[in-house]
């Protein structure tokens, strides 16, 4: 067991190894409570990540060996002091992230080549570690915190040009004026202290620092002066054009104090992010002229009381003299409508409480161009169209992840609108009918679309058309899209794109249809061959590509699909199947006429029939049979006589076949006349052979023999005539008198004496079948039988 996992860490290290160049490799050991480095990881990690464990030291051989090391992960550990030294094999480390652990101090260098170095959040009393950083010149990002902060301790770093200064003030105690001032940075993130001591220093210095600041980290601010003087002190020395107020708890008078000195600052795009109101809102006045803000963020606000007018809050937000507005996770339920003519452009509301009455009938956002309200609750399409109307320059309306549908009612969207986003929300095919007429790019993903219905009006201007995870079973019409560009049908019930429909979506150049539960038979040959033929065309081919049924195809790509030509092609299947069928048939055909096939059949065919005939009446034979003693009476003319002499009865009565027949020259008794031989004859015979040819119709007596046999037949309804066709018989050579026998020839099937010697057989096979009724039957008349004995 051993053995085999040495083994498999081996191939594992060596598959390592051989990749290393083009991939990373992530060693994460997050989160999973150990106290010391782990030993024996892979000498080629490029990233370790040890950030949320308990280790508490680390030594030189725990990096070493990991040569490749870039990226190192060690924040929220129990780390108490460090020697840079255990970084000296680390030649390519970029990143070190040492915040959040218990460092009290740091000796030797970092390594040269970093550019990441996070400090922050750990026991150190003073900055003076960053005597030692003056030589990072790659040095990007640094991170450090203290409780006494020196301005020496701040001056050899003063050179670098750093691009994000994080400084953590938390338990600051002490702070030299202008220490902050010092550094070189475009970014500056101050986490303010949490203790009694009042920030006003530390606030001065981080304005004049850098143009764009965050401040953290505020729970309520106890001032001593007075409120308003220390908020425009602060406001008239900044350089600040980008601001972010982050993790702030405070009352809503010192908020609007605070927004208010920002409003007449250099301030032109403030964020607050997770900003928590405590105490009583009320109506403020508010200034808000003389300002260069253009952008206010509130991202994830909320308020400790609930006991005031929406509207004190609110009009001071619709009011504001900027660009944009954002206001997003704040759990607002409605937004007033600005009281003049307003410069919004671009309003965010997204994921709020707002429902259809936002904005009803309000006439003054006449410059708004975007407005998004994802995740709320709006509900009626048509309310929301109407809402519209009175803003003729919106552009983008992003309405999804609402419980929207569309009741039926007129709509009466905005002109220019041109890109609509209502994705995830509970509409149908009706949806449709209550569109903007210049859309260029619409977005119906996730909702229950099943087809474009038939009659809507034409979107010319569509270019893009999302209709992912609806449950569309095939493509839909382009033909209400004449110039759409970008396809999105991925995730539907598309089981085989029709041909008509991919020929009329001609226009899109991306279509994007993967995840879709393909049906891998011959039609899906057309989206394949669609594919081969424009390629590029179709978007996330062949990975996304995926066929689903029938069994033996499901998770073959369609790329990889093979289905031979033949199965899906109707002339070649013709060609391979049906051609060959029919030459064989021509063939058969050709060599039966050769052979005389019909002929065969229909002696065969007789026979089988007279057999089973015969079987039929062995139930009844015993009736029939009365005093016969000869099989069979033949009747011919003279002039064939020479052949029933030595063919037809030499054949019958051949030693086996034990037949007797009744010929009049032989059997006849003296003393009778020959037409009561002949009676005599048939009277005792079982059946009546004529000998048909032409010289039999031109016989008086013949026709006697006949008309006795046919007697015989009548009025004993047996079947016991049988005619040979020893010549062919022309219908005008039997006398009109004879019209017995006319009727006969016409009706009876005869046995023809055929021409071929070989086929002779056949043909004494059938005649003794019908004459011999039960050769084979061994219940042989006891007549018969006596008189062959
Ligand atoms: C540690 O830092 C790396 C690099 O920035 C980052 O990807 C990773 O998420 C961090 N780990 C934790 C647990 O925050
Ligand atoms: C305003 O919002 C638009 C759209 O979100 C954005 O492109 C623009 O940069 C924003 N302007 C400012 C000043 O933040």
């Amino acid at each position: 067991m051993t053995v085999f996992f040495c083994l498999l860490t081996l191939a594992a290290s060596l598959i390592g190894s051989c990749h290393s160049s083009p991939h990373m490799i992530i060693a994460n050991y997050s989160g999973q409570w150990l106290t010391t480095v782990p030993k024996n990881l892979s000498s080629w990690t490029n990233v370790l990540d040890l950030a949320f464990n308990f280790i508490h030291a680390v030594e030189q051989t725990d990096f070493s060996y990991m040569t490749e090391l870039k990226v190192l992960n060690v924040s929220h550990n129990s780390i108490n002091d460090l020697n840079c030294t255990v970084f000296a094999f680390n030649k390519k480390v970029e990143y070190i992230d040492l915040s959040n652990n218990k460092l009290k101090s740091i000796a030797g260098i970092f390594p040269e080549t970093i550019r990441h170095l996070d400090i922050s959040t750990n026991y150190f009393k003073t900055m003076s570690m960053c005597k030692g950083f003056g030589n990072l010149l790659q040095l990007e990002y640094l991170g450090i915190g203290a409780t006494q902060v020196f301005r020496s301790d701040f001056e050899p770093i003063a050179r670098l040009q750093l691009q994000y200064v994080l400084i953590e003030l938390q338990g600051l105690t002490d702070y030299d004026n202008g220490s902050i001032a010092v550094l070189n940075t475009k970014n500056l993130h101050i986490i303010l202290p949490s203790t009694a001591t009042d920030p006003y220093n530390v606030l001065l210095d981080a304005v004049k620092t850098s143009e764009v600041l965050e401040l953290s980290n505020v729970r309520e601010w106890n001032l001593k002066s007075d409120p308003k003087k220390y908020m425009t002190d602060i406001a008239q020395n900044s350089i600040v054009t980008h601001l972010t107020l982050s993790h702030f708890v405070l009352d809503w008078h010192t908020v609007v104090n605070a927004l208010q000195s920002i409003w007449h600052s250099s301030v032109e795009s403030l964020r607050f992010y997770d900003l928590t109101l405590s105490r009583h809102i009320d109506k403020v006045q508010f200034d808000y002229s003389n300002t260069s803000m253009k952008a206010l963020l509130i991202q994830k606000a909320s308020t400790t009381e609930f006991q005031f007018k929406q509207s004190d809050l609110y009009s001071l937000f619709a009011d504001m003299n900027i660009e944009n507005l954002t206001i997003t996770d704040a759990n607002i339920l409605f937004m007033v409508c600005p009281l003049e003519s307003s410069p919004l452009k671009h309003i965010n509301f997204a994921n709020n409480a707002l429902t259809d009455d936002v904005f009803q009938e309000c006439a003054t956002l006449k410059n708004l161009e975007s407005l998004e309200m994802a995740q709320n609750k709006l509900e009626k399409v048509s309310k929301i169209s109407s809402m519209t109307r009175n803003m003729p320059s919106l552009k983008h309306l992003d309405i999804s992840h609402n419980l929207l549908h569309y009741d039926g009612e007129d709509c009466h969207w905005s002109n220019s609108i041109t890109r609509l986003n209502m994705a995830s929300c509970d509409l149908t095919n009706s949806i449709f009918k209550c569109l903007p007429r210049h859309l260029e790019t619409l977005i119906l993903k996730n909702n229950e679309v099943t087809h474009v219905p038939l009659g809507i009006s034409q979107f010319e201007n569509l270019k893009e058309l999302n209709l992912a995870s609806n449950r569309l079973s095939d493509l839909p019409d382009c033909s209400f899209f004449k110039g759409l560009v970008g396809l999105n049908v991925e995730y539907n019930q598309i089981f085989s794109p029709s041909q008509e429909l991919i020929e009329e979506c001609h226009s899109v150049h991306e279509l994007r249809a993967g995840g879709n539960p393909f049906q891998c038979d011959c039609e899906i040959k057309n989206f394949i061959t669609f594919q081969e033929k424009s390629p590029g065309k179709i978007i996330g081919w062949p990975d996304d590509y995926i066929c689903e049924h029938p069994e033996d195809t499901k998770g073959t790509t369609l790329k990889d699909l093979y289905i031979p030509e033949i199965y899906c092609i109707v002339y070649l299947l013709i060609a391979v199947i049906v051609l060959p069928i029919v030459f064989l048939s021509i063939l058969i055909f050709g060599l039966c006429k050769y052979f005389d096939g019909p002929w065969y059949l229909k002696m065969l065919w007789k026979w089988t029939r007279t057999k089973h005939r015969v079987q039929r009446k062995n139930k009844n034979y015993q009736e029939l049979q009365r005093d016969l003693v000869y099989h069979a009476f033949v009747s011919y003319s003279e002039h064939d006589s020479s052949w029933v002499k030595h063919t037809l009865l030499p054949n019958l009565e051949k030693n086996n076949s034990s037949l007797q027949i009744c010929q009049h020259e032989r059997n006849f008794v003296p003393g009778k006349s020959i037409v009561e031989n002949i009676i005599d004859c048939i009277d005792k015979s079982y059946k009546s052979i004529f000998v048909l040819s032409p010289n039999f119709v031109q016989s008086e007596w013949c026709h006697y023999e006949l008309y006795f046999a046919h007697h015989k037949l009548y009025t004993e309804n047996t079947d016991n005539l049988i005619l040979i066709l020893l010549e062919p018989i022309p219908q005008y050579l039997i006398p009109s008198k004879y019209y017995k026998l006319k009727t006969l020839m016409a009706q009876r099937t005869y046995l023809e004496w055929p021409k071929e010697t070989r086929k002779h057989g056949l043909f004494w096979a059938n005649l003794r079948a019908s004459i011999n009724i039960n050769v084979s039957n061994p219940e042989t008349p006891s007549s018969l039988s006596n008189v062959t004995a």
